[in-house]
């Protein structure tokens, strides 16, 4: 049985942006269901604290880093089966809002100082000198938020073993050259093999080059991030480090993600009797004022991140063309100013046909995800994606780009026989290919018995923990077989 840290800038429901705080609840809770003791350990962002004021929250240690007085609170959180250990410290405290960006969507201008110090505190938990009377066996960092722990951690002689993990190479956490002066690293780190990438300083590196065990969130990605078309200029250093990294991919929290039970929708169903599906439909139908077009045409849906790796332009592109058709469609998300922009207007152009949503609803994205019938995913690239097998679980078809995660989970009726394909998907991110699949997709929807077939398949499948965390077990022992032999 393994005591497990696990750092990461979000974890559900104290803070989350993305699939990453799904995963950063989920995982641990199925960890600990394996018999693992874990600590997710998070930024006290003010969301976070005061959601944690309302819970049975204990002071822990009380330190101070690079001068910053630091408080960690230990505290169950009501629904997730899991241990939080939260860091108050002014840099993350008095900065509400997103975690890594100011209002108009530019970087917090001391993003490195502040995970910088985030990383400090995850060294000294990880080697026992944080002030707390509990030591973990391994350290699971995720994303460039926590990269510099492996760098940090990597010849001290009385270490965890550590395991990074790569949600999104995209994202990278790089810095000025001169950064590693104001944050003191070691001059040895400004080496190609190192931090050093093209003259700036990347935390993601430090993740990559240093851990014991490298995984990333699905089989498809494994493969893709080794090749210069999906490795973002570290292909090659992965490449290199390909004995040590593996794919694993990300599960479904049920608790959360089950319509038999979910309190978000008007009506819960499952597998066996769908006719509560048609009525959460009606019911969004309503409510976001969809009343055009006559109501046996599917309703389409997209919930995410409106950036560029989700494909928001090949649905702004197909959108008047779909509409035409007589279908609807609702989108939820935020982030660039000019996509939201660009669905802003055509809304007006098409209310009654189309409901844009922007910023973030919880709620709203359970309803989207049970009142679709197709649920859109054109994704650029997918790590794993979450939305997708959300979808699956609930009885709506999912379309996507065949890419990442996305190829790992949807299978499509042209290449799969029909006792296994659940959902739709297309091989070249183009406006030819995308609507070609949804013309497959809509001719799909007139044929009831090859819909529902899609569906049945879909939803009998199993999207949880269970293998995924196993996994992940194992890669712990692997990583600390590997230390031990050292
Ligand atoms: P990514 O992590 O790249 O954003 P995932 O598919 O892994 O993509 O996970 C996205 C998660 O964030 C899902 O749980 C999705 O429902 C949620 N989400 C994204 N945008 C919103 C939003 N605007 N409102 C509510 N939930 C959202
Ligand atoms: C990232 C990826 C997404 C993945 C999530 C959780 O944000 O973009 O594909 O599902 O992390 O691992």
């Amino acid at each position: 049985m393994h005591n497990i840290l696990f750092a990461s800038s979000e974890a559900y429901p104290l803070m989350k942006t993305g699939g990453l705080a799904d995963v950063s609840a989920s995982l641990p809770a199925a960890l600990k269901e394996l018999g693992c003791t874990v600590r997710v350990l998070i930024p006290g962002y003010p969301a976070a604290l005061d959601t944690i004021k309302k819970s049975r929250r204990r002071k822990i240690a009380q330190l101070t880093i690079r001068d910053e007085p630091v408080t960690l609170w230990q505290t169950p959180i009501k629904g997730a089966d899991v241990t939080f250990w939260v860091m108050e410290c002014a840099p993350f405290s008095d900065r509400p809002g997103n975690p890594y960006q100011d209002p108009d969507g530019n970087d917090w201008p001391d993003n490195a100082e502040r995970f910088h110090l985030f990383c400090e505190l995850t060294r000294l938990l990880a080697l026992g000198q944080g002030g707390v009377n509990w030591t973990p066996d391994v350290v699971h960092c995720n994303d460039w938020q926590t990269g510099l722990v492996p760098a940090l951690l990597h010849d001290h002689p009385e270490r965890p073993a550590t395991v990074f993990t790569i949600h999104n190479l995209a994202y990278q956490g790089l810095f000025p050259a001169e950064i590693r002066h104001t944050l003191e690293l070691p001059e040895t780190f400004w080496h190609m093999d190192s931090l050093e990438f093209y003259g700036k300083v990347s935390f993601i590196k430090g993740g990559i080059a240093y851990a014991d065990q490298l995984t990333t969130v699905s089989p498809g990605y494994a493969e893709e991030i080794r090749t210069p078309e999906y490795g973002c200029g570290l292909d090659g250093l992965l490449r290199a480090r390909e004995a040590y990294l593996s794919g694993i991919l990300n599960g479904v929290n049920y608790a959360d993600w089950n319509p038999q039970t979910d309190p978000h929708l008007v009506a819960n169903y499952h597998a066996g009797d769908l006719d509560n599906k048609s009525v959460c439909k009606q019911d969004l139908l309503q409510r976001l004022n969809l009343h055009a077009g006559s109501t046996d045409q599917p309703l389409l849906g997209f919930v995410g991140r409106l950036v560029e790796q989700k494909g928001i332009d090949l649905i702004l592109d197909s959108l008047p063309w779909l509409l035409k058709q007589g279908c609807r469609v609702v989108v939820l998300g935020s982030g660039d100013s000019d996509l939201e922009q660009r669905l802003q207007t055509l809304q007006k152009k098409f209310s009654g046909q189309l409901s844009v949503n922007l910023g973030y609803d919880e709620a709203l994205a359970h309803q989207i995800t049970a009142a679709s019938d197709l649920f859109l995913m054109p994704s650029r690239f997918e790590p794993c994606g979450l939305n997708q097998m959300y979808s699956l679980y609930y009885g709506t078809l999912p379309l996507v780009h065949k890419v990442g995660g996305l190829r790992d989970t949807v299978f499509d009726p042209s290449e799969f026989t029909m006792d296994q394909a659940n959902g739709f998907s297309f091989k070249e991110p183009t406006l030819e290919s995308f609507q070609q699949a949804l013309r497959r997709a809509l001719t799909s929807y007139q044929n009831p018995e090859h819909w529902q077939s899609l569906q049945a398949n879909g939803m009998a499948g199993d999207y949880s923990w269970k293998n995924s965390a196993r996994a992940y077990k194992d890669l712990y022992q692997a990583a600390l077989n590997q230390i031990s032999e050292r």
